[in-house]
């Protein structure tokens, strides 16, 4: 479905945890649409423990995996599908690198990530795993058209 008719291509973002408890919402939303990013659909849920190890299965062999799937699951997060042309390269240069350190000056990060792994938003970073990202959290269904 993606790609066709000239919607351009969709990811997955997320509002972590620590953005949802600094009443940061409005804010990534503001950002994307000030982009002309268009949002298809939207959803604030808790994950358990579970869900968030699956959710971050590829990264189940990195040393900070515990602490990754304990934060993501620690509150609400808002989960958002995002479209658009070339929106998954657009949505990272809005978020910024991992490490708010090393994020570029007025990216989501470098403005509100507290560190590493308290970074405010998750962003898809290609097709594939955009696709595998957002049948986690939504069906065709939820997908305004
Ligand atoms: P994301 O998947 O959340 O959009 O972030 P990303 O692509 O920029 O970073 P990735 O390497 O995929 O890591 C996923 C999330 O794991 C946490 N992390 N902690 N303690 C650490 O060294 C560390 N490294 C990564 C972050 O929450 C990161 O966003
Ligand atoms: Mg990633």
């Amino acid at each position: 479905m993606s790609g066709e008719g000239g919607r351009g291509e969709r990811t997955l973002s997320i509002v972590k945890p620590d953005g949802v408890r600094k009443g940061l919402i409005g804010e990534v939303i503001r950002r994307f649409e000030k982009e002309g990013i268009r949002i298809s659909a939207m959803r604030m849920i808790r994950l358990t423990r579970g869900e968030a190890e699956g959710f971050y299965a590829v990264h189940r062999d990195r040393p900070f995996f515990g602490s990754l799937t304990e934060f993501i699951s620690s509150g609400p997060v808002v989960v958002m599908v995002l479209e658009g042309d070339d929106v998954i390269a657009r949505n990272r240069r809005l978020m910024g690198a991992t490490d708010p350190k090393k994020a570029d000056k007025g990216t989501i990060r470098a403005d509100f990530a507290h560190n590493v792994e308290q970074n405010i938003v998750h962003g898809s970073d290609a097709p594939e795993t955009a696709e595998t990202e957002i049948r986690y959290f939504f069906s065709d269904l939820d997908l305004v058209r």
